[in-house]
């Protein structure tokens, strides 16, 4: 009994170190809930990400939904600590999300995570992508019904979309269960079969390059490096900066950019900042040419090369 209390006290303290140490660099006092939310939410809730390159809806719509049905604080952050935890279609109240999306998948986060996270979310404002005014006003869908929707940038686009989806749960949970290093083993994409069957259906060949890369077999190539490095301007300029698709000896072949997050920092960051030293030996251990060390969030971390036949 007493070493449970003891592995408890000594994993919360653990849990605040790598938050501090996190939380550091930015220099600016950010929260600790915001930090949280960042940290475990915005890889698929993103507050910037585009109408079509997201993996959910905003956290600020999620907000609204129950703000709307829950109006004290502790039936907001009992709802929604209750959905996030056993995420069920009956208790939805996004049942458009669900659809478009596909149901939130359980990824064992802690319960004291979660209510830090959630009553920050109930008591500050959150911020917005820049499209979703616009978009409230337009109410919903229409985006979806659009032609565009079956040009082949788009066909590769959703492919990327739903194989990022299928890798991010994964992360996340295996991360929630055991770590940061514990997880390395789990990012193999590799690895992982392309279960989609969009992608099936399609033929598709997808991976993920980068003109840094962690795994060797991941290095772009001349053509991948050049798209690469345009983006990496773009995004130095402020400029906007899209996904791309030409034909190659009669196939389709899509590049899309992948933008690290604050989630990424843990094994992408910097070393003594953000990197801990469990995962950076597993990394060194498994990956001793690694290169996919130093970013900050909002980078180019690399790209989705997606493959199909006309
Ligand atoms: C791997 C992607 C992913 C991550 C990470 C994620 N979510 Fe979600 N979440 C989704 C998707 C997809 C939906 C929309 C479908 C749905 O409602 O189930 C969603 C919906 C929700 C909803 C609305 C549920 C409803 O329909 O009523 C809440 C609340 C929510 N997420 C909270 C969170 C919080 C808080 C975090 C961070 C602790 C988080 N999510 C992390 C994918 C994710
Ligand atoms: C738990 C540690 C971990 C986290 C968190 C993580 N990655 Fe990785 N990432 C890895 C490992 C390990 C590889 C090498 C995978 C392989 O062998 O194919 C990798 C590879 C990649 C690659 C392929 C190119 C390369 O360098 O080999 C991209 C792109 C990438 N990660 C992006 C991201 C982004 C974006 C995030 C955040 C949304 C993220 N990663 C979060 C560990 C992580």
């Amino acid at each position: 009994m007493k070493n449970r209390k003891l592995f408890t006290l000594i994993g919360i303290a653990t849990a605040l170190f790598i938050l501090k140490s996190c939380s550091n660099g930015n220099q600016n006092k950010k929260s600790e809930g915001e930090t949280l939310l960042a940290a475990n939410c915005y890889s698929c809730h993103s507050p910037t990400a585009g109408m079509d390159s997201r993996l959910a809806p905003p956290m600020i719509a999620v907000k609204n939904h129950y703000s709307k049905k829950y109006t004290s604080k502790e039936e907001f952050v009992t709802a929604m600590i209750s959905f996030i935890q056993n995420p069920t279609k009956e208790k939805s109240l996004m049942k458009g999300a669900i659809k478009k999306f596909g149901l939130m998948s359980q990824m064992n986060f802690e319960e004291e995570k979660l209510k830090k996270i959630v009553t920050y979310i109930y008591e500050n404002e959150i911020s917005k992508p820049e499209w979703f005014d616009e978009h409230h006003q337009e109410k919903h869908q229409k985006k979806s019904e659009n032609k565009e929707e079956t040009s082949p940038l788009k066909k590769g686009q959703a492919m990327a979309l739903k194989t990022k989806s299928a890798l991010g749960k994964k992360l996340m949970k295996a991360i929630n269960t055991g770590g940061s290093a514990h997880a390395i083993d789990f990012c193999n994409i590799q690895a992982m079969p392309i279960t989609d069957s969009l992608a099936q259906l399609q033929n598709a060949l997808i991976k993920r390059v980068s003109d840094k890369n962690r795994n060797p077999n991941n290095a772009a190539n001349t053509e991948e490096l050049k798209y690469i490095e345009k983006v990496k301007a773009q995004i130095a300029n402020e400029e906007e900066y899209k996904g791309e698709v030409s034909l190659v000896d009669g196939k389709w072949v899509g590049y899309y950019p992948i933008i690290t997050n604050a989630m990424c920092l843990q094994c992408h960051g910097e070393i003594a900042k953000d990197i801990a030293p469990a995962t950076l030996a597993k990394i060194e251990e498994k990956y001793p040419n690694d290169l996919a060390k130093g970013y900050g969030v909002n980078e180019l971390r690399g790209i989705w090369v997606v493959e199909f036949p006309q």
